[in-house]
């Protein structure tokens, strides 16, 4: 029989904690894909006890269960709960890790089960958690595995990653360091991969010969809330795009890995990275618009004086012989028209169009529209004839697949997989070192390109629109345009 496992948050009263990791747990175990006896212990300075920790979450899942109108489930919760556990304690202080030595050996003797550790702390003290876990032993694997899950963000530009890769590699093998991007966690975002390599479809027309460009589109209604403080010093390009959207990007572009592994992925991943060319300080001002939602600078935590971008779009090159001059156009912002996320390929024209188009009409030519969320679903639009009209006349129109239609159930969230999948020593879906770097090293210039004194202010955009004029006029230099927002 299998050690027992143990799930070890730090930074259990936080935010993520409560909405997403416990929330995942407990429905992984209610799919009963949890190890049989899993324990999760909540970790953080705030004093409370096991029974105060799982009220405080009780409280949280049956508000959001009530704003879903679903039933929460007590007699389940209760199972869930007599496994969920809480030691307050300051890690950071000498002898900070005591009281969870002690929590195990009450519960495991010298033995040792599975342990999997996740940071859901403030990301400067990662280095230091993972040292004094280091330290106190917490990285032997001895009776069974030790893994550390590390949250986003991971590092602030290239020298903060390098250096946190670093003092992680000092006490934990990368095999046993699992960062998260909990895009790639998003049952849609993994289906690229199935969509592109288990078809045959697609992948021959997946190249530049028959690929005019590609749209990705990470919109979000919600403005920054809460959360000013710390957005304001991070911004769109750190917080949305050095990992979801290349993450994303990488998916689409890569080449077909020999076989499903975590490695053979993550290295193809890897060339799309280095096949994008590191923009220069010429270059990056014609790569990058930004633009700020009215009313941002009001905003609780944010300094009346800020030039952080809320939004901002992105065009990036591939170059190796399957995307020759493609672009790629990314762009994500806050206080946009809707929550919307897409991956949008546009074919090119045929060659040679028979038909007579109206005056002023250019044909829409085929797209193929990847919906990310919500709706999750994959569209292609091609032309038809219109019917029972003189002559020829011709509309686009979509051949559409609904996931819920299809599946008729609601899509997990990211967490459960990522959850499960660490749990399970699956690091598919989990960031190496090398790409985060890399990833860092194409955005900085970009970055750094937006702020500073020289940096153009961020362009004002009314919150609920499509975002500011300059991401409009960026595609409007190629002959392009944008997709709307739906
Ligand atoms: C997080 C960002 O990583 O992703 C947030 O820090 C953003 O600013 C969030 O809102 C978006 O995630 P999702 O899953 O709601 O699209």
């Amino acid at each position: 029989m299998a050690a027992p496992l143990t799930v070890v948050i730090f930074g259990a009263s936080g935010d993520l904690t409560a909405r997403k990791l416990i929330p995942a747990l407990y429905n992984l175990g209610l799919k009963g894909r949890l190890p049989e006896g899993t324990k999760v212990l909540g970790v953080a300075r705030t004093e409370n006890s096991d029974a105060g920790f799982r009220e405080l979450i009780a409280k949280k899942l049956r508000d959001a269960a009530g704003a879903a109108k679903e039933m929460f489930d007590e007699a389940k919760w209760a199972e869930f709960a007599a496994n969920l556990h809480y030691v307050p304690t300051d890690v950071t202080k000498p002898d900070g890790m005591a009281a969870i030595a002690k929590w195990f050996e009450d519960r495991e003797g010298k033995g040792g089960g599975q342990r999997l550790f996740y940071l859901s702390i403030s990301p400067e003290l990662y280095p230091q958690v993972s040292d004094v876990l280091g330290q106190a032993g917490f990285n032997k694997e001895e009776g069974g595995f030790r893994r550390l899950i590390v949250e986003k963000p991971f590092g602030h530009d290239l020298a903060t990653a390098r250096a946190l890769n670093k003092s992680l590699h000092a006490n934990w093998r990368e095999d046993q360091l699992y960062r998260i991007d909990h895009y790639l966690g998003k049952e849609t975002v993994q289906n690229i991969l199935i969509f592109r390599f288990a078809n045959t479809l697609f992948e021959p027309l997946w190249n530049y010969q028959y690929i005019d460009h590609v749209q990705i589109t990470v919109g979000e209604e919600v403005t920054v809330g809460r959360r000013g403080a710390y957005y304001d010093g991070s911004g769109v390009l750190r917080d949305m795009f050095q990992s979801h959207i290349l993450q994303v990007m990488t998916l689409v572009a890569m080449e077909s890995p020999g076989r499903y592994s975590a490695d053979s992925l993550r290295n193809e991943k890897m060339k799309v990275l280095d096949g994008i060319a590191t923009p220069t300080k010429i270059t990056a001002a014609k790569q990058v618009v930004v633009g700020q939602y009215d009313g941002y600078t009001k905003e609780p935590g944010v300094p009346a004086e800020s030039k952080t971008p809320t939004f901002a779009a992105v065009r990036l090159e591939c170059q190796n012989g399957r995307w020759k001059g493609v672009p790629f156009y990314l762009r994500s912002g806050k206080g946009l028209k809707s929550r919307y996320s897409e991956i949008m390929i546009q074919f090119r024209c045929p060659p040679h169009l028979m038909f007579p188009l109206p005056k002023d009409e250019i044909l829409q030519c085929n797209r193929m529209t990847l919906v990310i969320q919500p709706n999750e679903g994959i569209k292609l639009n091609f032309q038809t004839k219109v019917p029972a009209v003189d002559g020829v006349r011709l509309q686009p129109r979509d051949l559409s697949f609904d996931y819920s239609e299809a599946y008729g159930e609601k899509l997990p969230e990211a967490y459960e997989r990522l959850l499960l999948d660490a749990i399970q020593g699956e690091a598919s879906l989990f960031m190496r070192s090398d790409e985060i770097e890399r990833a860092w090293e194409i955005m900085d210039p970009l970055i750094a390109a937006t702020q500073g004194d020289d940096a153009p202010t961020p362009e004002q955009y009314p919150v609920g629109s499509q975002g500011p004029a300059c991401a409009t006029e960026l595609l409007g230099r190629d002959g392009r345009e944008w997709q709307p927002l739906i």
